[in-house]
């Protein structure tokens, strides 16, 4: 029988009830880094995905790269994403954490005047968002040969915090110009040591994260998340397709819970340059497709065996119930860009259901 959106699927050892997702979307709703009352209560409302993955957490003080934006490396990180995991689970949900480092998408503002930190002392273009708004990124830090292996343990630590807290995974945010996927591709990365170079050596950090992460919680609890043509903060590789065919093979063979693409750049665009297929067929276990899918695109995907789950991202953050809204072909909500990053609960946890009379 042909797969659709709504066949279940198994995922780190869940029975999943549908294969839609819900993509980590960054709200800012963290004032004091904790996740709280209201952020549980956005997740809750969500939770008749198949799967859920935070909003990206910071792993240490210096991977903030934005305002109010949660961490994960405390014990009131624990205390407050517990609400989170409570309140899905009550709702039969599954919820990873998104583990985050920016590297070099920060800025001093946020470390007490420190320079953020990087593979290489290479400045990205643009602007950092910060609590007194946009100032242009600075150029990094190049990390120390000796402080990777210090990163690598923050990863770890942030793992035991989200299975501490009660999720049941987490997921490497290896993606978006942060700060995994800036040791990846060789526009950021011009390290000279064992970090750097080949592709071997670009890949090793992220290697290295998902070792570490994977004995302390579970290779079966541990997702991957890559963005092989998204140019979002300034980053890009000369050989994208190779670069991360590379990636996905080296991270097969190791029992993922899952591997996540974003397939399209940060404006919804595709490009020719890389040919996600080969990476899915590079990749041993589950893939999650992301970017401008809809309901018909994603049943095709999955019935073609071209993705095995689909991750939505603004149709998510606007429709809490998209699952249902999917299957009675039900409108959507359209998103309020206005209320995307900080605030209340507006625009965050007042879309509405629909109505079942
Ligand atoms: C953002 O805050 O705009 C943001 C954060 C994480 C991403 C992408 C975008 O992966």
């Amino acid at each position: 029988m042909s797969k659709d959106l709504f066949s279940t699927i198994e995922v780190a050892g869940h029975l999943l009830s549908n294969r839609m997702v819900m993509a980590p979307m960054t709200r800012n709703r963290a004032p004091d880094t904790n996740a709280n009352a209201m952020i549980a209560e956005h997740y809750a409302q969500r939770a008749s995905a198949g799967l859920i993955i935070t909003e990206g957490t910071q792993i240490s003080e210096l991977a903030v790269g934005y305002p109010a934006t949660p961490g994960m490396f405390t014990q009131a990180h624990v205390d407050g994403w517990k609400l989170a995991t409570d309140a899905v689970h009550n709702k039969n949900g599954q919820i990873f954490a998104q583990l985050w480092h920016c590297g070099r998408i920060s800025h001093p503002d946020f470390h007490d005047g420190a320079l953020p930190v990087a593979p290489s002392a290479i400045a990205a273009a643009g602007d950092a968002f910060t609590y007194e708004g946009l100032k242009p990124f600075v150029t990094p830090r190049a990390l120390e040969l000796s402080e990777i292996s210090t990163i690598v343990e923050q990863y770890r630590h942030a793992a035991a915090c989200a299975r501490d807290a009660g999720f049941d995974g987490v997921e490497i945010h290896a993606a978006n110009g942060y700060l995994i996927d800036q040791f990846i591709r060789d526009s950021s990365n011009q390290r000279t040591d064992q970090y750097g170079g080949s592709l071997e050596n670009r890949s090793r950090f992220l290697l290295e994260v998902v070792e570490a992460v994977g004995n302390e919680i579970g290779f079966d609890k541990v997702g991957v998340r890559l963005s092989p043509v998204n140019a979002f903060n300034d980053i890009s590789d000369s050989d994208p397709q190779n670069t991360f065919n590379d990636v996905a093979t080296a991270l097969s063979g190791s029992g993922l819970a899952y591997l996540h693409v974003v397939e399209v750049d940060m404006t919804g665009a595709t490009n020719p340059d890389v040919d996600m297929q080969q990476l899915r067929d590079r990749f041993d276990g589950v893939y999650i497709a992301n970017g401008g899918y809809d309901k018909n695109r994603g049943n095709e995907a999955i019935a073609t065996g071209r993705a095995d789950l689909i991750a939505y991202g603004i149709p998510y953050l606007a429709n809490p119930d998209l699952p249902e809204r999917f299957s009675v072909d039900a409108p959507l909500n359209q998103a309020d860009q206005a209320t995307f990053y900080g605030g209340d609960e507006h625009g965050y946890n007042d879309y509405p259901v629909l109505e079942t009379a």
